[in-house]
């Protein structure tokens, strides 16, 4: 049969990855897919460096629009990255009826919507497996292979960079700054790192993966999202001297109405997180991602792999190369639905706010080391109905009277801590903000 006629956007380090291993695996990747998959176009915005990358025979060119709108290409495999450039392309590759791969969740976080809608008008596909924990193959899970539960809850550690960035300060005392230029270098950070030290690249890839699971609209928008930035090391000391480590977790949970007066909803958070060190997600180091997916009839699964980098990206893109190979010709009504719900049975359930949601608590107060402090931090939380699993009290640093108290508390709402700690804050004997992390058990 024919090869089918590729065009890539993007030689960085995805786009690179990619080659290679369509290259050194071309025979297997062929037998697998029925035809041989051949990229047949190069679109660079530097041509002289993707030459360097390509090699003297392919075709490289400045016009990506050219390139994605070129007749005889059957696939457009866009690895640009950012919005704006990558939207109008993508659109343009659709409306001129190629099928898509994109390893770009912003891209899909801020427009899948209607990308997705574009897509289904045009009876083309739009694959996405590499937008999601690298080369984990999360999407295709959630997608399909868990397709007869009704999902409770998803859990992952879904940014690799972040992960990279707190085991090696855990494990080798690494500054946060040196643990970051090192994920750089090794080609898993984001154009703009902020994405990843700030939470915002887990919450575009927890949109995706709560629109597959729940039978929602992508809705990035409504994330909670808190980075790892802001963690200093004293906090990821006691987290291990109460017997819990912290990572970057992407959390979705179905909620139904309850005791506690909260409206069904759905949580979509994103921020550090304490989980008791014997848990296999706290085990979860350098660049690799896990995610946690309870189905109500499978009960917890886990995936687990390399959430970025090269190579492992690439082999999602690859995965998504070899589907639309074997179903481009087949019925549109016979593919897969994008979002996995046929779309026109997407449910309107809202996002909760923060507010609302329930999980126990890490409390790190600064506090005069003086009588009464500690009661008067405990009838606070008690007069909010918030009770204390663990406390932890530091004995004063040499020459201060300055003291840090830790604890844990129990279950509850959000918006009482919040209360709570509006209260402590204005103490006189509080001497900074209050830090508050969220704990979750993940039983
Ligand atoms: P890189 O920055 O390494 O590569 C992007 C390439 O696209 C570069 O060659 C860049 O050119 C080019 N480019 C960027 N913007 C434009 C534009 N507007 N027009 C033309 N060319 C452009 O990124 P990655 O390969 O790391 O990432 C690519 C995509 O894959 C992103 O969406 C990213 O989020 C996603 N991804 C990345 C992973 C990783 O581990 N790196 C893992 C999973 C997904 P120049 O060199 O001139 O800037
Ligand atoms: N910057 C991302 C990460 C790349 O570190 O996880 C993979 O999506």
């Amino acid at each position: 049969m024919k090869p089918i006629q590729v065009a890539l956007i993007g030689t960085g380090t995805v786009g690179g990855g990619l080659l290679r291993v369509l290259s050194r695996n071309r025979e297997e990747i062929t037998r697998r897919a029925g035809r041989d998959i051949v990229v047949a176009r190069v679109g660079a915005r530097d041509v002289a460096k993707a030459r360097k990358l390509v090699g003297p025979d392919l075709p490289v060119d400045a016009d990506l629009m050219a390139v994605v709108t070129d007749p005889a290409i059957e696939i457009v495999v866009e690895l640009i990255g950012g919005v704006v450039d990558a939207k109008r392309l993508v659109l343009a590759a659709i409306a001129a009826g190629k099928h898509v791969v994109t390893a770009n969740k912003a891209l899909l976080a801020l427009h899948g919507n209607e990308i997705f809608a574009a897509a289904q008008d045009r009876g083309v596909m739009v694959a996405f497996e590499g937008a999601v924990a690298g080369g984990i193959p999360i999407i295709k899970a959630l997608r399909e292979g868990l397709t007869a539960n009704r999902v409770e809850w998803i859990a992952g550690i879904i940014n690799g960079t972040s992960n990279f960035i707190l085991s090696s300060m855990r494990d080798t005392g690494a500054s946060f700054a040196s643990a970051l230029a090192e994920a750089q270098r090794l080609g898993y950070a984001e154009a703009d790192p902020t994405f990843d030290i700030e939470g915002i690249d887990a919450a575009h890839k927890l949109s995706i993966m709560s629109a597959i699971a729940f039978g929602i609209p992508m809705q990035f928008e409504r994330a909670y999202t808190e980075g790892i930035s802001q963690l200093t090391a004293d906090d990821i000391r006691y987290a291990e001297e109460l017997g819990y480590r912290i990572k970057l977790l992407g959390i979705s949970r179905r909620v139904e109405s309850s005791e506690d007066g909260r409206a069904s909803g759905i949580e979509l958070r994103v921020h550090p997180t304490l989980i008791p060190a014997k848990r296999l997600l706290a085990n979860v180091e350098g660049v690799m991602n896990a995610v946690l997916v309870k189905g109500d009839a499978v009960g917890p699964t886990l995936y687990y792999g390399a959430g970025a980098g090269a190579e492992p990206t690439a082999s999602a893109v690859v995965a998504d190369l070899v589907d639309v190979t074997r179903l481009h010709t087949a019925d549109p009504e016979h593919r897969v639905p994008h979002l996995a719900f046929q779309p026109d049975s997407l449910s309107n359930t809202p996002i909760l706010p923060i507010a609302e949601v329930r999980t126990a608590y890490y409390l790190r107060l600064r506090v005069a080391d003086k009588p009464g402090v500690l009661a008067d931090i405990t009838r606070i939380l008690a007069d909010a109905g918030i009770s204390i699993g663990a406390v932890l009290q530091k004995e004063p640093a040499e020459g201060t009277h300055a003291t840090d108290i830790i604890m844990l508390t129990h279950g509850t709402l959000e918006k009482r801590v919040d209360a709570a700690i509006d209260r402590i804050e204005s103490l006189a004997s509080a001497l900074s903000k209050v830090t508050r992390i969220r704990v979750e058990d993940l039983a």
